[in-house]
């Protein structure tokens, strides 16, 4: 069920950053931050949009060994973050060791989500490079079980694939898609798109955009329409 509109910050350095946040005034969009902005600025980019009071995805795509990634994960749930992320490929026994990580004492957590197999990654790649014998449509079912079992709270994926996840891990596991593009906007890079209208209908969760509200002529205005158009409000 569409929960919220979350922001890609894709922007190089701290100061874009806050000159795009400017703009929206007292609204306080979900944002999400990835691995350039958090390269490139450290921590303190996390506490500080925290502290302007969004909420955070912190898309930094965890996958090392069971222990290193539970205590990363401690320092990202230190830092207040309301969702992060890591590769389902690092198997069950790490994404257990990563929610124990995120837990903090007094039992609360940031949501967890997986990448199940990237979306830039084709059936021939999935063949011939990482030597995976099955169809793209089983290895993402398979990825998301073993994170639902581990108990992750859901995954990315594209908007056109929420129904099918929803449809073997239950409605209660979270759909976070991006692949929003509005109608008349440009593609650019990505391929399995959908409007946030229709990304609703097909049951997302939380959709991610980034450039049809940052590159647009008035984000705020792009915004407003993504958050009427996906929660109907
Ligand atoms: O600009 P655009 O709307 O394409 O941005 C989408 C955001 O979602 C980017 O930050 C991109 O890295 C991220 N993302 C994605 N596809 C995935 C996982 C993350 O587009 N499978």
């Amino acid at each position: 069920m569409a929960e919220d509109v979350i922001i890609a910050l894709d922007f190089k350095s701290a100061e874009e950053t806050y000159a795009f946040l400017d703009r929206f005034g007292d609204e306080k969009p979900f944002v999400k931050i990835g691995m350039e902005l958090y390269y490139a600025e450290g921590p303190s980019i996390v506490r500080e949009i925290k502290k302007r009071g969004h909420k955070i995805f912190l898309d930094l795509k965890l996958h090392d060994i069971p222990n290193t990634v539970e205590k990363a994960m401690r320092v990202l749930s230190s830092l207040e973050v309301d969702m992060c992320n890591l590769h389902a490929a690092g198997t069950s026994r790490m994404m257990r060791a990563a929610l124990k990580g995120l837990t903090r004492e007094d039992g609360t957590r940031p949501l967890l989500i997986a990448v199940t197999q990237l979306t830039s990654t084709d059936e021939d790649a999935l063949k011939n490079e990482l030597l995976i014998g099955d169809t793209m449509e089983n290895t993402v079912k398979s990825y998301a079980l073993n994170a639902k079992n581990a108990g992750l709270d859901g995954v990315v994926c594209s908007p056109l694939e929420a129904g099918k996840v929803h449809e073997f891990c239950g409605n209660g596991f979270l759909t976070v898609t991006p692949g929003v593009r509005f109608p008349e906007g440009e593609q650019g890079d990505q391929k399995r798109i959908a409007t946030p209208e229709r990304a609703r209908e097909l049951g997302s969760d939380y959709i991610v955009v980034g450039r049809p509200v940052t590159a647009a002529s008035d984000p705020v205005k792009a915004y407003e329409r993504c958050l009427k158009e996906f929660l109907g409000r």
